[in-house]
């Protein structure tokens, strides 16, 4: 009996390493919600004993960089910087904050100025997805780090791609807040019915 406890206690053990992950998360490092959600979803999978890197892509100017997010027993985390140099981040900012409170109608989105804010808005989105997607030293270190599963965010696909390139052994796609149409659309989902498109956005 006490072999057999004593078998089943060393096997357990082994099969717990066995089942450690090497996960890699992409983060889009530039909102505190989708740095706080994966943060967590990465706690909880360091817990269970995988090894969570946590991959902080700052597409947009970021005042947070020097926040250390990796806080558990094998957990780390890598910066990794989409920064351009000719974007005027705090244009952007302005204007968000400008009009984050201001009770507009639908209509003023096809306005001149709110036109050009959220065109050099997504522009930075493909513009910093191409520098970090073409920096060869992280894409190197990306592929070297050979992920079990790689988790992507739903802002955009650029990290889809990214763990394409960098040729992850899987991929998960993860919602953090509520279903997106493209992702609904991609997984074969339905959308409830009363959904605002995103695609509404999107057209700008
Ligand atoms: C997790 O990290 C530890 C310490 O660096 C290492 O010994 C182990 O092999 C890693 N496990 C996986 C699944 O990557």
């Amino acid at each position: 009996m006490k072999f057999l406890l004593n078998f089943v206690l060393f096997t357990s053990v082994i099969c717990g390493f066995t089942n450690a992950y090497k996960i890699g998360i992409l983060i889009p490092d530039i909102s505190r919600s989708q740095l706080l959600f994966n943060q967590r979803m990465g706690e909880v999978l360091a817990e269970a004993g995988h090894n969570v890197t946590l991959i902080r892509l700052q597409t947009l100017e970021n005042d947070g960089k020097n926040l250390n997010i990796a806080t558990k027993v094998g957990m780390e985390e890598w910066i990794v910087d989409g920064h351009l140099a000719d974007v005027d981040y705090e244009w952007i900012k302005e204007k968000q904050a400008e009009s984050a409170f201001q009770d507009d109608s639908i209509w003023t989105l096809f306005l001149g100025e709110k036109r050009k804010v959220m065109a050099t808005m997504f522009k930075t989105f493909t513009d910093a997805c191409e520098k970090i997607i073409t920096d060869k030293e992280f894409m190197a270190k990306f592929e070297a780090a050979e992920f079990d599963v790689v988790f992507t965010h739903m802002y955009e696909f650029c990290p889809i791609g990214m763990q394409f390139q960098g040729k992850a052994k899987t991929w998960v796609w993860v919602n953090s807040g509520a279903l997106w149409d493209y992702v609904a659309y991609f997984m074969g989902l339905p959308v409830p019915p009363s959904y605002a498109a995103r695609k509404l956005y999107m057209i700008f």
